[in-house]
């Protein structure tokens, strides 16, 4: 599926080496979520609606703004640390949780074309035209490398995870993890666990605690692209549902929660509004000021998360850190 990028047939050669799966949710369970977050106080909405074709090309927008430190740091420290990564764990097939742009990943790929003749390389993604876009670039860059690219959510693609002929590395950077709250996290590491087999690897990238300005200041560049972002997943939600939310009625509004050690984004509603989400049968009013939280994203501590690694049976094999030691890489051996 998905052979044509701009009209033209794709060549034999990237064909060959290019296969895409949707993996979608299944019918009676879409929307769900959506439902459930937007009926309950305080409202929320699942993280992963940020990234359409649109929110996906923001999300890069925002990896490029001077205020948005985690991008560059991990690029920083994966930059030194992918050739050690790929000689601990050896030759393996790479899977990628929300690969967005790869564009980090191509450190590590081109640590283990040093290794191994060829490298099969899994990304996922909630982003189809995103991963068409990344799987082409990267095909035309390494001559050795095929992929499989699934597109779907976490749960739904780890559970359709192509069988491999080599060991697994599966890579979650961008400390995506800090999406989940602690409980919601513990049921990902369990999944985790269990789609590794004993022996592979899990490389986790986490942005650790710091001063709260510096913090405040990423969820709040000066240029508002994440401002548009967290708008994006509104249209995203009318395109999906036959949904009539209108972005000028809402506007960004992120902080840091330091009880619960996370940035918190939400949309604020400017005015008492209805609003109705036809495909999923659903109204929901809100009250002006009302908020509807987006995201977290959480900021983590290396000694808790690595206790918390070792006790879903995936204990740490090493740690990278910068030297201001804002973010960490965690490589973890599953048991
Ligand atoms: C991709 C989920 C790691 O939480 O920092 C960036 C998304 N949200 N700016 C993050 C995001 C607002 C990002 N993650």
């Amino acid at each position: 599926m998905l052979t044509v990028v701009r009209g033209e047939p794709m060549e034999y050669d990237l064909r060959h080496r290019y296969r895409c799966d949707l993996v979608p949710i299944p019918t009676g369970q879409r929307g769900a979520d959506v439902i459930q977050g937007l009926t309950r106080r305080p409202k929320t909405l699942p993280s992963y609606y940020f990234y359409d074709q649109r929110g996906s090309e923001l999300f890069e927008q925002i990896c490029n703004l001077p205020e948005y430190y985690p991008t560059r740091t991990e690029q920083k420290i994966l930059a030194s640390a992918a050739p050690e990564i790929a000689a601990l764990t050896g030759p393996c097939d790479l899977v990628e949780l929300g690969s967005g742009s790869s564009r980090k990943t191509r450190l590590l790929l081109d640590a283990y074309s040093q290794l191994q003749g060829d490298c099969t390389y899994i990304p996922i993604d909630v982003s189809t035209t995103m991963l068409q876009t990344t799987a082409l670039h990267l095909l035309a860059d390494y001559p050795c490398l095929f992929i499989h690219a699934l597109a779907g959510v976490y749960e739904t693609a780890l559970e359709h995870l192509p069988p491999s002929a080599r060991a697994r590395l599966l890579i979650f950077l961008g400390s995506t993890i800090g999406n989940l709250s602690p409980q919601e996290e513990g049921q990902f590491l369990r999944q985790i666990y269990l789609s590794l087999s004993p022996g592979d690897h899990f490389l986790l990238g986490v942005d650790l605690q710091k001063d709260i300005h510096v913090l405040t200041a990423a969820y709040n560049d000066s240029q508002g692209v994440t401002a548009a972002f967290n708008l994006n997943i509104l249209r995203h939600l009318n395109h999906c549902f036959r949904g009539n939310f209108s972005l000028d009625r809402f506007t960004h509004w992120a902080f840091y929660n330091e009880e619960l050690h996370q940035i918190e984004m939400h949309l604020v509603s400017l005015e008492y509004q209805v609003i109705q989400l036809l495909d999923l049968g659903l109204e929901v009013d809100l009250r002006a000021q009302e908020t509807i939280r987006t995201e977290i994203s959480r900021k983590f501590d290396v000694t808790l998360m690595a206790k918390q690694l070792d006790c879903h049976g995936l204990p740490v094999q090493r740690v990278w850190q910068d030297e201001q030691k804002w973010f960490a890489l965690l490589l973890c051996k599953r048991v």
